[in-house]
């Protein structure tokens, strides 16, 4: 076998084959998903932001018991400080676990970083800026996530995307970076390193996959989408979010109509499929969409594509020997 990604310190980090992350994604990133991309080679992310003990016991008993490939957790901080009980169970089971590969998002890292690393885990922290990946550095995380403001879900209000901002994190940080907002396949990867990641993530590819737990028509409006396909909804107090521009994400802009809860997005557009009366979470992503895939084909096609990216860009050289 071929050594490739020689000295990725992502894959070493993650043990995974492939440097490829699927977002973990509330109520979407379960054993299902993440088992299947875990077995195709790239790291699947089971997510807790439910805050809820048993749920995060079940997902993870499930994954472990479909396959030992490595997978990864992820710690969505301000989630969970909402119940600190709850909090204090996952952390402790998740070391019980002897989990390799932890993620925090939405939130200060410090909170984590000590425990999970006095434990052996790797911890890895998703910022939305650069002011956000120096803090989170100074915490002493092992590696960033960097999301793009083309980015699916929850965004910084300060819009700076991946173009920019994974150049300007990596003048000012030495570790690994993770790219995140607009990735769907080996084209993305490549530029996303050629800026300077590591390794990426995807969410909304993932969510139009044959594994996604999503309601049909929710994968469908994703294809369908073009590049105007999503918009961004003020988040109170601070943040934004970035959905699918549906008739009801138009209401909720123009302050017609107030946002639900995420247990009312998922009860009505994940499970129940109503699109037009929701406002899904997607990344500007979804235009480079065109097909619901398998998460192996999603994978293999990912890999493919990004050699065949790198090998086009190596071309251009020519005979140039310099
Ligand atoms: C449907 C959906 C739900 C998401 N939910 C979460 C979440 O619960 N926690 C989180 O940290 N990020 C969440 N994200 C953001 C992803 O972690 C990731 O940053 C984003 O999907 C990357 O952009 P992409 O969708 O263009 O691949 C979500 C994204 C999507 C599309």
């Amino acid at each position: 076998m071929t050594d490739t990604f020689p000295g990725n310190r992502f894959l070493q980090h993650s043990g995974a084959r492939y440097p490829l992350i699927q977002a973990p994604m509330t109520w979407i990133a379960r054993a299902p998903l993440a088992t299947a991309v875990s077995k195709a080679g790239a790291l699947g992310m089971l997510e807790t932001s439910s805050s809820d003990i048993e749920i995060t016991r079940r997902e993870f008993a499930a994954i472990r018991a479909a396959t030992d490939a490595p997978f990864g957790v992820n710690l969505p901080i301000l989630f969970l400080r909402q119940n600190e009980a709850m909090e204090e169970r996952i952390l402790e089971f998740l070391m019980e676990q002897k989990v390799r590969f932890v993620t925090t998002s939405a939130g200060n890292p410090r909170r984590y970083v000590e425990r999970l690393k006095a434990a052996g885990v790797i911890v890895y922290h998703a910022v939305p800026s650069l002011e956000g990946a120096l803090k989170a550095e100074d915490a002493g995380v092992d590696g960033l996530i960097v999301e793009g403001a083309e980015s699916g879900g929850i965004r910084n209000a300060e819009e700076v995307n991946s173009f920019v901002l994974l150049q300007a994190v990596r003048e000012r940080v030495t570790l690994p970076i993770v790219a995140a907002g607009g990735i769907v396949d080996g084209r993305g990867m490549a530029a996303a390193m050629a800026l300077g990641a590591d390794a990426v993530t995807m969410g909304t590819r993932f969510v139009a996959s044959h594994e996604s737990p999503v309601h049909a028509n929710y994968k469908a409006a994703i294809v369908a989408a073009g590049v105007d396909g999503t918009m961004m909804l003020p988040r109170p107090p601070r943040a934004k979010m970035r959905v699918l521009r549906t008739r009801a994400s138009v209401a909720m802009a123009d302050g017609v109509e107030t946002q639900g809860r995420v247990s009312s997005v998922i009860e009505a557009l994940y499970v129940g499929g109503d699109v037009e009366n929701t406002a899904g979470s997607a990344g500007q992503s979804a235009a480079l969409i065109h097909e619901v895939k398998s998460v192996q084909a999603i994978v293999d096609d990912t890999l493919s594509g990004f050699w065949q990216a790198i090998d086009r860009l190596a071309a251009l050289r020519g005979q140039h020997a310099d």
